[in-house]
């Protein structure tokens, strides 16, 4: 089935007063969710959440101001899909970054309104966006997001061949913070990591994380919520996950953020942390034939003084 252009999806999907469709200048269809609870947009490209907004609530996700919404590339912020592999692919360097579900169109096959007024949506990556040169393996695989006071994102594999596959996987998410030198990450102490930084040394985490120069580390064997305390807003945006056992934190600082060239300022990275759920290095997931590996993400925020 080949992706459905904007005004069948609204014919098939909107939810009047709550889910419609538009298309942006390049083509790229969005998915605009507000209801009383929370405003959202999620690009069918990559079944990528590109923003979250609790009422009342400054932004828990960060998007780049200098983003670019362009086929086939990853926007700049929000919730990338990394699947099926994180980080360079382990036997072939031409395969993309982080895999090609974020760069792909998914198609949507269902949205409904739960009873508590939350808005959820259920993406599916379909065969014809798989490269089957990268990934010669059958399979479903699903996002489903939900928008009320929380954000869940629920990243489903099922495998639907007759052989065990290995995945790599990570919800990418970027978050709104008030100032990196604000801001503490707790969850991880004591938790082993792979310092990207460091030339991939394993090193163990003492204390909450803080941030005053570029920080790319992969932490495995730990399925703990991480909390990004935010003395600047406030307010402690929880992550709470199932199925995964590695978090990779990571901000780019200055020098890195500018080469990249999609972070808006000079100081565009002040603004933004990555906290990862992931399955990654010694976390990748074994998916036997038949059987389903899911990953689950709750995002919320909780105030304080
Ligand atoms: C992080 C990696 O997950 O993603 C970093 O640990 C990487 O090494 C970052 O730089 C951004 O990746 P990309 O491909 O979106 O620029």
């Amino acid at each position: 089935m080949s992706p459905l252009d904007v005004t069948t999806l609204n014919q098939k999907f909107a939810i009047p007063g709550q889910l419609k469709f538009t298309e942006d200048v390049n083509g790229l269809i969005i998915a605009c969710i507000a209801n009383e609870q929370a405003q959202s947009t999620i690009s069918l490209q990559g079944a990528h959440v590109m923003t979250f907004e609790p009422v009342g609530e400054k932004p828990v996700i960060w998007l780049s101001p200098a983003a670019k919404l362009v086929r086939g590339k990853s926007i700049r912020g929000g919730v990338p899909i990394c699947w099926p592999w994180f980080g360079a692919h382990a036997t072939d360097s031409t395969f993309p970054g982080h895999g090609f579900a974020r760069t792909v169109p998914w198609q949507i096959v269902a949205s409904e309104v739960l009873s508590d007024g939350s808005t959820r949506i259920t993406f599916e990556l379909p065969q014809s966006s798989i490269p089957v040169a990268q990934w010669p393996h059958a399979c479903q695989v699903r996002s489903i997001v939900t928008i009320g006071k929380e954000m869940t994102v629920e990243l489903i594999t099922e495998n639907t061949g007759q052989m065990m596959f290995e995945i790599g996987e990570a919800l990418h998410t970027y978050f709104a913070i008030s100032d990196v030198n604000k801001i503490r990450i707790t969850g991880l102490e004591g938790c082993t990591y792979l310092d990207k930084v460091g030339d991939w040394q394993r090193r163990t985490q003492a204390g909450a994380v803080t941030i005053a120069a570029e920080v790319d580390r992969l932490y495995v064997n730990t399925d703990s919520d991480c909390l990004i305390v935010d003395s600047g807003h406030k307010r402690c945006i929880r992550i709470a996950k199932r199925g995964s056992l590695s978090t990779v934190v990571w901000n780019p600082w200055v020098e890195k953020a500018t080469k990249m060239g999609d972070f808006g300022s000079d100081t565009g990275y002040c603004g933004m942390v990555c906290v990862e759920s992931a399955n990654a290095a010694e976390n990748c997931v074994e998916v036997p034939a038949g059987a389903t590996h899911s990953l689950h993400v709750t995002y919320s925020i909780e105030k304080t003084q």
